[in-house]
């Protein structure tokens, strides 16, 4: 058996001192710190690329932000993001650079992997990415009967399919309506089903995105989808050349599975699956929205990578968001983070967020192969307000735990309607105020409250958050906002000194099943060699299905 991994201990100067810092500044209330220091709100504050960040609300000095920035430098992370951008083979254990950035750098970029540039590749294929996303929208790409395109399903899951999914709700707004787009990653039969319900084959385009064709969804879900669209145009497995094409670095499987490779486009091994909206996944998006809206939101990201690699640190927007929700993760031991964003069209940006993090940085093991001396990334959840205000802000607001939020909002709405987009964004700050400020026992008392009841009414307040405020919902916008995350996961993993790049955690369950489905599948009865617990759930599974 291999050594047990070792704690390592943490020498950097700056984590000890944030630790005796920690004991002072939980003591100190967001009322106190306000009243103190009445400029905070105007002080604390950050205004780059279009994104207004007010973190003047979070549980932190002047102090605290020295010693949060003092950690970042002595971890090394000006070097460690020159690294990425320069495409140093960051990711260790899978020895690949990580260059999501280079998808949106500009043509005339030069970006070495191996000594090759591979800027001129990106653009070659976001071309013919242009190219046939305009013949699919023109109606000029006709299906096997000569119809033209009407439905487009993305068959992908994780990086593979979130991406996508939340960047079409993100960017209905701007997409082309007389199409349809759906989105296929479940391997439960059920999302196949429901996603073909009442299209015609005739119309319909599948998109199978896979970075390694090999996922075991995404593959039982293609076969599906090329067993339903097949027959429904009369059994001819020519069609396939008209209603397939495919998104994937592995080019023998996409030839093996029958979509020809002239129908492919490609991408790099340098690309993570949660970092690959932005390059050839984002297929469904370019017809969603149009070439020309693809490119503003691969302007906004690199926007955001200029500000990342330029800005000083003290101004540097994933870098403070980073560090902030670092120090309620390791000094205040709080487990979560909310993302709250205030606008519908965002409604699939948590879910999206949540591979990103925590496929990023559930990590207990270090660069090195110690095991992590505190805790790594923390949980992500979230839902559109003002929906979640009606259902979980209760704990966030009177709970034992410390819940730091995220609050996400636009100035102008895309589709002004009387007054909802003033209500919209009253909200956003009342309770970004509450959580703060809270209600104290004598200002419950002062209305009247009698008094058994006034421990159930009082706001404690103290509860951290950060406020983005942005200028409108634009393919831009969007770019900036998911590239501030992606270099907020890289800012926190290179403090906790852990590998964000890869994510083996996944892969026992994957093998597990493989051995599991021939055991579910067996006419005889299998010869069982799993625990007792998981022996019993499939028998009585086999049981019950017969
Ligand atoms: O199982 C995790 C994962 O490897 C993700 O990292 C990835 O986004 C997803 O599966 C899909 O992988 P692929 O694009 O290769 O089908």
């Amino acid at each position: 058996m291999a050594a047990p991994v070792q704690p390592q201990t943490n020498p950097r100067a700056a984590w000890k001192a944030l630790a005796a810092h920690y004991k002072t500044v939980s003591k100190l209330h967001l009322r106190e710190l306000f009243a103190t220091d009445p400029g905070r709100g105007e002080r604390m504050t950050v205004e780059a690329v279009g994104l207004y960040l007010d973190y003047s609300k979070n549980r932190i000095t002047d102090e605290t932000l020295r010693l949060l920035l003092q950690l970042a430098e002595e971890s090394g992370l000006k070097a460690r993001i020159e690294a990425m951008f320069s495409g140093e083979k960051i990711n260790i254990t899978e020895k690949r650079a990580v260059l999501h950035t280079a998808l949106r750098a500009p043509k005339d970029a030069t970006i070495l992997v191996d000594g090759k540039n591979v800027v001129p590749e990106v653009h070659a294929v976001l071309d013919r990415m242009a190219s046939f996303s305009e013949r699919v929208r023109s109606g000029e790409w006709k299906g096997h009967t000569g119809r033209r395109i009407r439905n487009v399903i993305n068959i992908g899951i994780g990086g593979s399919d979130l991406g996508p999914v939340m960047a079409y709700e993100a960017l209905r707004y701007y997409s082309d309506r007389s199409l349809t787009f759906r989105f296929v990653s479940n391997v439960d039969g059920t999302d196949f089903a429901e996603a073909v319900q009442g299209l015609d084959a005739a119309e319909t385009l599948f998109i199978v995105s896979s970075k390694t064709f090999t996922t075991l969804e995404t593959m039982t879900n293609a076969q599906s989808a090329r067993a339903w669209s097949v027959a429904g145009l009369g059994g001819e497995e020519s069609s396939v050349a008209k209603h397939f094409v495919a998104v994937s670095t592995n080019a023998a499987e996409v030839a093996k599975f029958g979509i020809d490779t002239a129908n492919m486009f490609g991408f790099w091994d340098w690309v993570g699956g949660r970092y690959s909206m932005d390059s050839a996944i984002g297929l469904s998006t370019m017809i969603a929205v149009g070439a020309e809206n693809f490119r503003a939101l691969l302007r906004g990201f690199h926007e955001m990578d200029e500000h990342f690699r330029t800005a000083p640190l003290e101004r540097n927007l994933p870098v403070l968001l980073g560090l902030l929700s670092l120090w309620y993760n390791d000094f205040f031991g709080a487990e979560t983070v909310a993302v709250l964003p205030y606008e519908q069209y965002l409604k699939r940006f948590p879910a999206y967020l949540q591979q990103l993090t925590m496929e990023s940085n559930g990590k207990h093991v270090t660069l090195k192969g110690g095991k992590v001396a505190h805790d790594t990334g923390p949980i992500y959840w979230g839902e559109p307000g003002t929906n979640g205000q009606h259902s979980f802000y209760q704990l966030i607001h009177q709970g034992t735990r410390l819940i730091p939020c995220d609050f996400i909002a636009f100035a102008k709405t895309l589709n002004p309607l009387g007054r909802h987009h003033d209500m919209l964004l009253a909200n956003v700050f009342a309770q970004t105020e509450a959580l703060a400020f809270g209600k104290t026992p004598e200002q419950v008392k002062a209305e009247g409250t009698p008094a058994w009841l006034v421990p159930h009414r009082v706001f404690e307040g103290n509860r951290p958050s950060n406020t983005i405020l942005v200028d409108r919902l634009t393919p831009e916008a969007l770019g900036k906002l998911v590239a501030l995350y992606e270099h907020m996961v890289f800012t926190q993993g290179v403090i906790w000194n852990i590998d964000s790049f890869d994510q083996w955690g996944v892969e026992l369950g994957k093998v597990l099943a493989q051995r599991i489905i021939p055991e579910l599948e067996a006419g005889e009865e299998p010869e069982l060699k799993h625990d007792s617990s998981t022996n019993t759930l499939i028998r009585r599974y086999r049981k019950l299905k017969a």
